[in-house]
């Protein structure tokens, strides 16, 4: 073995551990509320989340689970997922968005993060055109999380927003009530176009029985207000009665195939083909050491159809590689960072945008960038105006994107490389990906120089340890904060996902988006 080929070695062990740690927290995930709660759940005859999923579901389709970490370690006893599970999949032959209440976890109530992946997997869904399937058992807010749930844009109400919208615009939505549904949240199943409900399981009301009597003095069960078979029967307000969980999904597999056709695909594709080089040497080129780059060619080649990458520009604005590819026959332009940003690298970018957006090819960002380059001759050379066109032509494209960070991505860069800002379609993260304004580092040494700024201004002085004691927890902060399951948690990103779980995500996102219409693009003004 050669130099290259122990570091390459080293690359992979190293992501070896990241993988597993991966798993360890999906696992977490998976286990929903717990044995106790899932005994329990199964005791009232009802099937597990991920069960009515695998039900719903066409025998071996995939499924793209989304945002499965969302909310970790953000609220005692909620484990990872927040209560939901969401996720494309194929479902009597046509892609749909699957949102799933988890009711083993806190009664499938909505956390401030539930409400925002609730909406997240709608918004998903409207940019990919994909029918709704809401599979409700919840008891609706979480009522002590009230800030994060109620007031806002991008909560609770926004679940209904989009419902409404996307319904008006033809987006079939399907509700399949499998257990409670109460108060606010009885308006997802009431709004949606069509809404299943289980006989003698599922319960649909704006107050419950409780409320109910304590308001008007009323005493009356939960069967007589809001019932299956008194919504089936008497309000109205139900569809189609199951008799139980498979019945009900047995009868949504049929609605599904019922809708409006599924649109022709808007590209024609090539026969998808594997990368020619070996997909899993990835790991070989993704660097253990934040401080040394990526071999990102090496990484892009073992990412698309035949490794085959026609690349635009080669020899101008190189810390950019700009090119067409294919994902298993689905064309790509692809924008990747092999360093940091300069002038020419932002106008290579903002001219192959605009080739994609004319030629109507998606876009997919592979971002691995500290940044764009500062200091005098940078900017001398507009380095502003050309970051500015950049971005500009990058917040303008109407063509599909989807961003991945597969590395550290940071500042400007990170926001450039089609940042969570500009609404990608969807946005990934590898176990091994970093975001924030700027490194641990030059955050640490920042702060650093402005406190000896204001040390200096009344005459005082620190010493090195002092100065040292000072930049070390931001250091801390700063790699906490960046942290691919920090992202993850927050629903600043879909997902993290494996490098080689990449293209099978793209291909599904791909397939849904090649059935959406093609949409014009107008660009903001460019500033030469
Ligand atoms: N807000 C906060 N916590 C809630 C809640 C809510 N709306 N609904 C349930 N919980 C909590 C319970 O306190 C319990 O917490 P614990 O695990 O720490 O003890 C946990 O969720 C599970 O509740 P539990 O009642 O034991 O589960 P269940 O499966 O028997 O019943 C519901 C689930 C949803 C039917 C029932 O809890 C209920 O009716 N909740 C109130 C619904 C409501 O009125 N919502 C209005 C919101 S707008």
């Amino acid at each position: 073995m050669n130099a290259v080929d122990d570091d390459a070695a080293l690359n992979e062990a190293a992501y070896q551990a990241l993988l597993a740690d991966l798993a360890a927290r999906r696992a977490s995930a998976r286990a929903g509320g717990g044995d106790k709660a899932q005994a329990l759940h199964r005791g009232r005859g009802k099937l597990t989340v991920r069960e009515r999923i695998d039900a719903l579901l066409d025998p071996g389709s995939p499924f793209l689970e989304l945002a499965d970490l969302a909310g970790a370690g953000l609220h005692e006893g909620v484990p990872p997922g927040a209560g939901m599970v969401t996720g494309i999949g194929a479902v009597s032959g046509r892609l749909c968005m699957l949102i799933a209440n988890d009711a083993t976890v806190k009664g499938g109530t909505y956390f401030g993060i539930t409400c925002k992946k609730h909406v997240r997997a709608l918004t998903i869904a409207w940019m990919h055109r994909l029918p709704c399937i809401t599979l409700v058992d919840s008891g609706g807010a979480f009522l002590p999380d009230q800030a994060a749930i109620f007031p806002d844009e991008g909560q609770f109400g926004s679940i209904f927003h989009h419902q409404v919208r996307m319904s008006a615009e033809g987006i079939a939505q399907i509700a399949v009530v499998m257990g409670a549904c109460t108060a606010g949240g009885a308006y997802i199943p009431a709004l949606a176009d069509e809404l299943v409900i289980v006989r003698g399981q599922g319960y649909l009301y704006l107050g419950g029985p409780q409320l109910t009597q304590a308001a008007t003095g009323e005493d009356v069960d939960a069967e007589t207000l809001g019932g299956a078979l008194m919504h089936s029967a008497t309000s109205g307000v139900a569809d189609h009665l199951a008799e139980d969980d498979a019945h009900a999904l047995a009868i949504t597999r049929r609605l599904v195939a019922r809708l409006a056709d599924w649109p022709a695909r808007r590209w024609q594709l090539t026969p998808p083909a594997p990368p020619r080089l070996p997909e899993a040497e990835i790991y070989r080129h993704i660097s253990r050491d934040a401080r040394h780059p990526s071999d990102n060619r090496e990484v892009l080649l073992r990412l698309v159809d035949g490794s085959e990458f026609d690349e635009f520009k080669p020899l101008y604005g190189d810390t950019l590689m700009c090119g067409f590819a294919r994902i298993n026959g689905f064309p790509v332009g692809v924008l990747a960072n092999r360093g940091v940003l300069f002038s020419d690298s932002a106008l290579k970018a903002t001219h192959f945008i605009d080739l994609c957006c004319k030629r109507d090819v998606p876009l997919l960002f592979l971002a691995d960038v500290t940044g764009f380059m500062v200091g005098r001759e940078a900017e001398q050379g507009g380095i502003a105006k050309a970051g500015a066109k950049f971005i500009t032509a990058m917040a303008s494209a109407n063509v599909p994107r989807y961003t991945v960070i597969t590395g550290g991505s940071y500042g400007a860069g990170y926001l450039a490389m089609c940042g969570r800002a500009f609404r990608p379609h969807a946005m990934f993260m590898w176990p091994g990906g970093r975001a924030a304004i700027m490194g641990p580092e030059q955050a640490a040494t920042t702060l650093a120089l402005v406190r000896e700024q204001i040390l200096q201004r009344s005459g005082q002085t620190w010493t090195d340890a002092e100065r040292e004691a000072f930049k070390q927890p931001i250091r801390d902060e700063y790699e906490r904060f960046a942290n691919a399951y920090n992202f993850a948690s927050n629903l600043w990103v879909d997902g993290v996902i494996d490098p080689l779980e990449t293209r099978a995500a793209l291909t599904l996102l791909l397939e849904a988006a090649s059935r959406t219409p093609r949409e014009e693009t107008r660009f903001g003004v460019f500033r030469m």
